[in-house]
């Protein structure tokens, strides 16, 4: 049997918990779903990480001991995955005395193996992040680099695990194993953190400055390095609570940790050389996911009071509409934006518009017409044979896509599915048909092609709304129980249909909300800021229908563009090294098009198009739009939203912001270019620019 472990970050205690920590937790859920109707053995772990100053201040604070503290406070996101339907195997707590034994243990193999040592270590000491930076490490102004507060200065003897003696073997690793972090552009991050000498790492701390940690087994004047300690509950949640799969096998090594982008060097490089000291096998795969931001890009803070709390949006929408957009909304890897409005709209139209009408429709239909019994397909045409294709295709490609965690992607994959029977629906109006008698055969193999093909849906929506999927599939008299459910023809006719009323109901409070809060707009005089440029650039996907020579200018050719507009643009483009105009004649090419006109050698140039360099002066590659992309579709950078303003800009703008390819697609810092929910894409090397 396969298996399947995934692990979310220990959660710190202290925290409350926000819509960051319910990401992690909801993508870990759905993923082990998926993997078990698949037929995979599971294990998901979550926890909280409970040691350190931080707890031990905040106690101080409370007046109450540091295991009072976290024994109430642990409970806030225990409590919050039971309400969000998370199918945790097991939660573990550092505090626990199966894991501190553990970490004991470890502690003690690795010194008695001379992995660690003691020596009289001076360097600055950040309170806040509970460790030392060196000299170079400091901020500019000689704070601490993560939190920005001062740092002191400090001496004092610790015990060092010797994490630099394995940095061969970590680079060797990697090497072998491109796919070990994942997205690949945060492989190479830390394969290029590698190219500095990896220093050994402090893992204990006096008790005169801090008790609340594991004791050092082999001096107790010394507790452990919280992440010492906190990176170990992975292999301690299952080998020191004598926990396996169903069979017997052992549930390490974890297939996927998934972690937030700012603590990939623990994982990717502390974490893996502990196990290699320890001699036990390394995890599968790490996967780093970006952040959620709010208003725009604001990274969420108590200070600024923006913090967005799940449990008030689980509350008002129920809590499968908010884990449907949390999945659906941030592109594994890259950072999302959240907005109320953005949370709405995602709402109404993939889940109230598109599943839910029709699922009503299909419903209302059956019941009406059938006396709520689904009937039998009589012939199967090409409409129908369209859509029981583009199911099997579906199916394929979530299986494919899934376990590599593509969840947006797999998402929107299913929407589609969705989308085409709403279509098909349309096409063949069955509340036509139904009135004429003459037509109850066809009638009847509409109704059975979308009722199947709505339960295929669902099915496949399951491991992402678990509860509105399986009411859904109850208005179709169906269950989902096994890996045979994702095939197509499952269901019978004869089957009578259950009750039903809408899964989830629009949201009313749209176009309130959106008058009531106007998107900031810049002032049209006043100049952009960096930040500001991305959504105020207007880019679309374009045809090149005319090449010309430029008859002044050797490096150009004059382009007639159509970017769905009526009228094509004339642009003028230094393409001539790179491109032979037969080459260019009807191809697809991305346009910025509000750059204020210029003339260039004479003819005026009204906007200009993308390209990437190569190694090669004056050669540069095409920014591509996906396959399915028309003229004048517009691009937009995830995780951010168009400006409306019809604002022109000026090269100085775009020269404010940088355009970068990585693993072949186009990004604005970590906002990726797309059209459509597909990445725009441009074949050169990583790190390249766009031009
Ligand atoms: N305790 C450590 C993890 C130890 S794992 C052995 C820790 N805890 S944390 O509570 O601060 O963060 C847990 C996770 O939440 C991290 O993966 C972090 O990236 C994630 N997030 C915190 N804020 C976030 C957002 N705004 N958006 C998405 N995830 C973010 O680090």
């Amino acid at each position: 049997m396969k298996n399947f472990y995934v692990t979310t970050p220990i959660y710190y205690v202290n925290d409350a918990p926000h819509i960051g920590h319910s990401y992690t937790t909801v993508l870990a859920d759905i993923l082990t779903r998926f993997h078990k109707i698949l037929g995979y053995q599971t294990y998901f772990l979550t926890g909280t990480d409970e040691h350190g100053q931080k707890v031990q201040r905040a106690a101080e604070k409370r007046g109450v001991t540091p295991q009072e503290h976290v024994d109430e406070y642990y409970h806030r996101f225990e409590d919050l995955w039971k309400k969000m339907d998370i199918g945790n195997d097991f939660f573990i707590r550092t505090t626990m005395p199966e894991h501190k034994a553990y970490v004991q243990e470890c502690l003690q193999k690795l010194w008695d193996k001379g992995e660690i040592y003691s020596k009289e270590y001076e360097g600055w000491y950040s309170v806040g992040e509970e460790r030392f930076f060196t000299e170079d490490e400091l901020d500019e102004n000689k704070c601490d680099p993560i939190s920005h507060r001062p740092v002191e200065w400090l001496k004092e003897k610790n015990y060092f695990f010797k994490m630099g003696s394995y940095q061969q073997k970590l680079i060797d690793f990697l090497e072998s194993h491109k796919d070990w972090i994942v997205p690949d552009y945060r492989w190479n991050e830390i394969r290029g953190f590698l190219k500095q000498p990896l220093n050994d790492l402090c893992i204990s701390r006096p008790k005169a400055r801090l008790s609340w940690g594991i004791p050092l087994p082999f001096d107790t004047d010394y507790v452990t390095y919280v992440w010492f300690d906190a990176l170990l509950n992975y292999v301690s949640a299952s080998t020191a609570f004598h926990k396996t799969y169903a069979d017997g096998t052992p549930i390490w090594p974890a297939t996927y940790h998934l972690i937030g982008k700012d603590i990939l060097t623990t994982h990717c490089v502390y974490w893996p050389t502990m196990l290699m000291a320890l001699d036990i096998p390394l995890p599968e795969h790490v996967l780093a996911h970006g952040w959620w931001l709010v208003n725009g890009g604001e990274k969420m803070s108590k200070s600024a009071g923006n913090v967005v709390n799940p449990m008030d949006y689980m509350e008002k929408y129920g809590i499968d509409a908010f884990r449907y957009f949390l999945a659906r909304e941030m592109v594994v890897g890259q950072d999302a934006n959240f907005t109320h409005e953005g949370f709405v709209r995602r709402i109404n139209s993939d889940l109230a518009n598109d599943l839910g009408n029709v699922l009503n429709r299909v419903h209302r239909l059956v019941l009406n017409n059938f006396e709520g019994k689904l009937p039998k397909a009589a012939q199967i045409g090409e409409a129908e044979k369209e859509v029981i294709d583009l199911a099997g295709k579906v199916i394929a490609e979530i299986k494919e896509g899934l376990p590599k965690a593509r969840l947006s992607q797999s998402i929107e994959t299913i929407m589609q599915l969705v989308r085409s029977i709403n279509r098909y629906l349309e096409v063949k109006a069955p509340w036509k048909l139904a009135k004429d008698e003459s037509k109850k055969d066809e009638l009847a193999t509409v109704l059975y092609i979308s009722a199947e093909a709505v339960r295929l849906s669902l099915c496949l929506l399951w491991p992402v709304i678990p509860s509105k999927a399986e009411e859904g599939l109850s208005m179709l008299g169906s269950k989902f129980q096994s890996a045979e459910d994702l095939s197509w023809g499952v269901l019978q006719s004869g089957e009578t249909f259950g009750e039903g009323k809408p899964l989830f109901p629009r949201i009313e409070e749209e176009k309130k909300q959106e008058q009531a809060k106007p998107v900031q707009k810049p002032k049209q005089n006043k100049p952009l800021t960096a930040e500001e440029v991305p959504a105020e650039m207007d880019i679309r996907a374009a045809k090149i229908i005319d090449v010309q020579n430029h008859p002044d200018a050797d490096s150009l050719y004059v382009l007639q563009v159509d970017a769905g507009e009526g009228e094509p643009r004339t642009i003028c483009s230094g393409l001539r090294a790179s491109y032979k105009a037969e080459e260019l004649k009807d191809r697809m090419i991305v346009l910025f098009a509000n750059l204020k006109p210029a003339p260039l050698r004479g003819i005026m140039s009204n906007g200009m198009l993308f390209a990437g360099d190569t190694d090669e002066e004056h050669v540069c590659v095409l920014i591509a739009p996906p396959e399915d992309a028309k003229p004048g579709d517009r691009a937009t950078f995830h995780g951010i939203a168009p400006a409306t303003d019809g604002r022109v800009l000026k090269v100085k703008d775009f020269e404010k912001i940088s355009l970068e390819v990585r693993g072949k697609v186009v990004f604005c810092g970590e906002n990726t270019l797309e059209i459509g929910d597909k990445p725009v894409t441009c074949d050169v090397l990583d790190g390249k620019k766009v031009h």
